[in-house]
């Protein structure tokens, strides 16, 4: 019997979706729609994401207040890759958390020490990665103690957030976030204090929690009682991108109360406004008047997200009632996007699904951003064959 099978049927989706973004770059924004569903839901082409995106551009991993003294570390994985951040005296350091003799991971979750042992036969590691000690091992043709290290990724601080480059391939980033900074700086955000900081895992693709964190548009229908008060999807304004970030302005609801304590700098507007930001593909992070909202987002699988977020602020005391309030806060609306980004994905599994169009700049600007910089990244003209297929007639 003729049976014609696509020559590889993942392969074939990562060349059409990379197609799709190649086309959206021609997209006049009064045309601007959402992302094919399967942009969500791909397996393979969140595999084509985590080697095109993840392992070659910036990522947050986590915050440097989470590490505040030399010897203090914590763990991530990231794309598959075992990740050490730990404070040596002054430097922050991004290792490769496998142990250079059979794998193992040599450190787990987060604390203190002053050198690490891999736990499975006790080879030693200093804080800069140097191999100190590897019981009943030799030197020899192929291994010498004095020359073997834990391997150190690349990584910039940039206001107190930690970023690594896996494949060392990326440029500065400092300068490409520049044009930002008029907008942050008067929160002085590498002065803040470290105060709170949690890790969850959601059932939804990792952009559509970015985009989720990016928009005004849901934030009076979703969150009509937390933050449709303060800051109602209609007040909210774009503010400009650059080729890796954008981000928009959540003004406040003129009845709304101030909201501090705020650092002095603060312009009127900037009282009574938060401004959020991406650093593309996956760090969002709000600036309040009061505190700062951060979220290092890193994929899990297709339809799962890990993230690490945290609160920073004016506020040095992480007991006091003004951060306990805060974060509280901050867990109820969360709670709301997690319920609305968990049933999305489960409505983006439909094949009846069509993209629908984005809103407005004000509202759905920074989501158009999101798809462009994808288009610009990952777009590519199907350059394949029509219809091209292995023929397994015989
Ligand atoms: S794998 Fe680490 S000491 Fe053997
Ligand atoms: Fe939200």
């Amino acid at each position: 019997m003729a049976e014609v099978l696509p020559q590889d049927a993942g392969a074939s989706e990562v060349r059409r979706l990379r197609a799709e973004l190649f086309a959206l770059r021609q997209v006049p924004r009064e045309e601007a729609r959402a992302l094919s569903a399967a942009f969500y839901t791909s397996r393979e082409y969140l595999d084509f994401e985590r080697q095109a995106l993840f392992r070659t551009q910036w990522i947050c991993i986590g915050h440097v207040g989470a590490i505040p003294t030399a010897g203090d570390y914590f763990t991530t994985e990231l794309v598959g890759e075992q990740l050490l951040i730990v404070r040596d005296s002054s430097t922050v350091r991004v290792l490769s958390n496998v142990c250079r003799h059979r794998g193992s991971p040599v450190a787990q979750g987060a604390g203190h020490a002053p050198r690490f042992v891999c736990s499975y036969h006790g080879w030693t590691y200093a804080l800069d990665g140097r191999l100190l000690a590897a019981p009943l091992i030799q030197d020899g043709k192929h291994f010498s103690k004095a020359s073997c290290r834990l391997p150190q990724f690349a990584s910039e601080i940039w206001q107190g957030y930690i970023f690594v480059n896996l494949d060392g391939s990326a440029g500065p980033l400092a300068p490409t976030l520049s044009p930002a900074i008029p907008f942050i700086k008067n929160y002085h955000p590498a002065d803040q204090h470290f105060l709170f900081e949690a890790q969850e895992v959601w059932q939804t693709n990792w952009k559509c929690l970015v985009e989720n964190f990016m928009e005004g548009y849901h934030l009076s229908p979703l969150h009509s009682k937390t933050l449709h008060p303060v800051t109602p999807t209609k007040l909210c304004e774009k503010l400009p991108d650059g080729d890796s970030f954008t981000g928009y302005r959540a003004n406040f609801h003129p009845e709304c109360p101030e909201r501090g304590p705020y650092h002095a700098d603060l312009t009127p507007q900037e009282r009574r406004s938060d401004v959020f930001y991406c650093v593309y593909p996956s760090f969002v992070v709000g600036f309040c008047p009061h505190f700062t909202l951060y979220m290092c987002i890193r994929p899990l699988t297709a339809d799962s997200v890990g993230i690490r977020w945290g609160v920073t602020g004016i506020a040095d005391d992480p007991g006091s009632p003004v951060v306990e309030s805060y974060v509280r806060f901050c867990k109820e609306f969360c709670a709301e996007d997690r319920m609305q980004l968990e049933r999305l994905q489960c409505g983006l599994n439909s094949l009846s699904y069509v993209p629908g169009p984005l809103g407005p700049d004000h509202v759905e600007g920074t989501v158009w951003d999101i798809i462009q910089y994808m288009a610009r990244r990952l777009g590519q003209a199907d350059s394949a064959p029509p219809g091209a297929s292995i023929d397994l007639r015989d």
